[in-house]
């Protein structure tokens, strides 16, 4: 076979960046090698539209097979009585939740995405914030949630739809009382857990299930599985079931993406070893031992603490954005992103923070001990920022430790 050499090495030039890299993006980790095999198998060459049984394609004795798997296995990991493993990303998840119980006009409330909620909840630049009438929740002075705020605007906008989950609020939330918020004009309460969902199957944070009409997730953050989304929920609804799997299909997508169902069967089963744990606990360690270098060295931790995977460091007091303090870690192969903080005054290309995870960095073996290091290092870098000689070193130090954990030498 004869290989396309320029697509070929530019996946191996990635292969090599992300072998030298310390990655601290939060939505983003490694897939265990089972994962991408079966993501790269001939899975992707078969058309599989419809659900088990009632597909509008022929030859799918297999492929039925394998989509239940996945959703047993989902089922079993979250306490869920349903589960839809077609959605194609996060976005498609909630867009398909979105379609099957709201009308063009309704409105939804969610969290500010200057807050930390998500373009696709309701945002005004995403096509959710276009159909619907969003409302929005801010966090409060202590950059914490503030349910009294969202029970109030519950009460006046009487929403169809609250949804609460977020892409960087770094702190435990209180499902039970957003579900009592919702209980008082008979909203629907949708729980997106893309962020947190490996700390969710392993018991690490509250699991919504309970508490939320629907949840919804994507697979590839702390849950470690293949690029895709899941939709969930426990309340006995059958219709509401059926209303969400018409929404998937034929409402919002076409064929299910078999070769990515049968990853994220996968990375349900590696998620229920108990060695998952064991990898979620240390997620939530290293995350904590880094604030700690980060408030001794004087940077602000937004919400004060961390209580998952990840945390956002404000940079007012250090005088630079979060677009140049991603350009300055980058040179040192520290990659994290810039990101809002609440009520920031800079627009979101150049912003007054920067996001950071540990999913990635533990899935390589990292611990404490050297997490903390890579926090003394970013302190050192964002206090060098012109200092050519110093930017080098730190970068060597940097690849040392990359070398010292290789990515596809810890996971199996
Ligand atoms: C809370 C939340 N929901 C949804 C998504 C969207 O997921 P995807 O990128 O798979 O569409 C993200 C991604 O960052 C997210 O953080």
């Amino acid at each position: 076979m004869k290989l396309d050499k320029k697509i070929h090495k530019l996946i191996n030039l990635e292969k090599r960046r992300q072998e030298n890299t310390i990655n601290l993006i939060a939505s983003e980790n490694y897939v265990s090698k089972n994962i991408l095999k079966a993501q790269g198998s001939i899975l992707t060459n078969k058309y599989a539209e419809g659900y088990y049984k009632k597909r509008y394609y022929g030859g799918c004795k297999y492929i039925d097979k394998i989509e239940n798997i996945a959703i047993k296995r989902a089922k079993k990991l979250f306490k869920a009585k349903y589960v839809n493993v077609q959605p194609h990303s996060g976005s498609q998840a909630n867009f398909a939740v979105y379609n099957a119980i709201l009308k063009p006009g309704d409105t939804i409330l969610a969290m500010k995405l200057s807050h930390g909620g998500h373009i696709t909840h309701g945002s005004k630049i995403n096509i959710s914030g276009k159909i619907y009438n969003s409302i929005f929740y801010k966090l409060n002075k202590k950059e914490n949630i503030n349910y009294k705020e969202i029970k109030l605007l519950a009460i006046k906008y009487k929403p169809k739809l609250i949804i609460a989950g977020f892409s960087s609020f770094s702190k435990i939330c209180n499902w039970k009382k957003f579900r009592k918020i919702s209980n008082i004009n008979n909203s629907y309460l949708l729980v997106d857990m893309s962020h947190i969902a490996g700390l969710v199957a392993a018991n690490l944070y509250p699991n919504p299930i309970k508490y939320a009409h629907i949840v919804t997730s994507t697979t590839h953050k702390t849950l470690a599985g293949p690029r895709g989304g899941i939709i969930l929920s426990s309340i006995n609804n059958k219709s509401l079931y059926e209303k969400i799997n018409k929404s998937i299909f034929p409402g919002t997508q076409g064929g299910p993406l078999m070769h990515i169902i049968a990853s994220k069967a996968i990375c349900f089963k590696e998620a229920l070893n108990k060695n998952f744990i064991k990898y979620q606990k240390q997620i939530l360690k290293n995350a904590k031992y880094m604030t700690k270098v980060f408030k001794k060295n004087n940077f602000k931790i937004v919400s004060g603490k961390t209580q998952t995977h990840l945390f956002l460091i404000n940079l007012k007091n250090k005088n630079i954005s979060g677009h140049t303090a991603e350009k300055i870690l980058n040179k040192v192969n520290i990659t994290v992103n810039k990101n809002y903080i609440p009520d920031d005054k800079k627009n979101s290309l150049e912003t007054s923070g920067i996001r950071i995870g540990t999913a990635a960095i533990t899935k390589r073996g990292i611990k404490e001990k050297t997490s903390s290091y890579i926090a003394k290092l970013i302190c050192k870098t964002l206090k060098n920022i012109k200092n050519i000689k110093i930017i080098k070193k730190i970068k060597n130090k940097i690849i040392n430790i990359c070398k010292k954990f290789p990515i596809y030498k810890k996971i199996i």
